[in-house]
């Protein structure tokens, strides 16, 4: 029995998170942005380093501090965490990716400020890469990928095919609905749901607690795959 193994049982694990908003630059002064507070992915960040991971922690803008001993690179946009990311997947044992990244970004962006003309005014668009699908198709099988899912409706179903189609082992289902779940606030309410889909419902409880729910899954499964 080693008593300081199991006591940080992530002791020599890489362990890459991805937090908060991204930003989508529209002119010098604006942006397309979310609500995410980034809270979810620091806990996470914080649980792992406790546990002994050493952690990389790719964060859009956010107003919370770096947990003590995890080194937090800071992004703007979504292709800048794409790039952080690619960087470090690869090292990485155990990548958590709870960022809200932005599905759509501008395909041009004005050098000067955009002044108020017509009564209509319409900005194009363009998908970014998604960067939970991108890691996942090249996942490894020493390696734990968990993703998050945001829903307000039909929430198991879009879960789950994400869940499949970004190749994932787990998936934290965030459901809207649920009162105290959400962006701003200090509890959540998930669903974690495994690559067998068996389903782990949590109960409302504080983001600290639940990231050390999800961290003790990724233990159990970093034990499993390097059996
Ligand atoms: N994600 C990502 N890169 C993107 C978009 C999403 O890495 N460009 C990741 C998120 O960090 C999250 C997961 O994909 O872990 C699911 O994000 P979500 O917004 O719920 O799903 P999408 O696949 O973007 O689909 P939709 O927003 O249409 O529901
Ligand atoms: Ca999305």
């Amino acid at each position: 029995y080693n008593f300081f193994s199991d006591a940080l049982p992530l002791q020599g694990k890489k362990a890459l998170v991805t937090a908060g908003p991204t930003h989508e630059t529209i002119d010098p002064v604006r942006f397309i942005g979310n609500h995410s507070s980034g809270k979810m992915g620091f806990a996470i960040a914080e649980a792992l380093q406790r546990l002994g991971a050493q952690v990389v922690l790719v964060s859009g803008p956010t107003a919370l501090k770096t947990p003590d001993n995890v080194q937090q690179l800071h992004v703007i946009s979504a292709a800048e965490m794409l790039s952080q990311v690619e960087h470090h997947f690869d090292d990485a044992d155990i990548i958590v990716m709870s960022a809200a990244v932005a599905d759509y970004t501008p395909i041009e962006v004005a050098t000067t400020k955009i002044k108020k003309k017509e009564d209509v005014f319409t900005i194009s668009l363009r998908k970014t890469t998604d960067i939970l699908a991108t890691v996942g198709a090249r996942k490894s099988s020493k390696q734990t990928l968990v993703g998050f899912a945001l829903e307000t409706d039909n929430e198991l179903e879009n879960a789950k095919g994400k869940l499949a189609r970004k190749n994932l082992d787990y998936i934290v289902l965030n459901s809207m609905q649920d009162q105290g779940a959400g962006f701003a606030v200090d509890t959540n309410k998930v669903t974690i749901i495994g690559k067998d889909l068996n389903k782990i419902h949590l109960p409302l409880k504080s983001k600290m607690e639940i990231a050390r729910d999800i961290c003790e899954i990724i233990v159990d499964h970093q034990l499993i795959i390097s059996e």
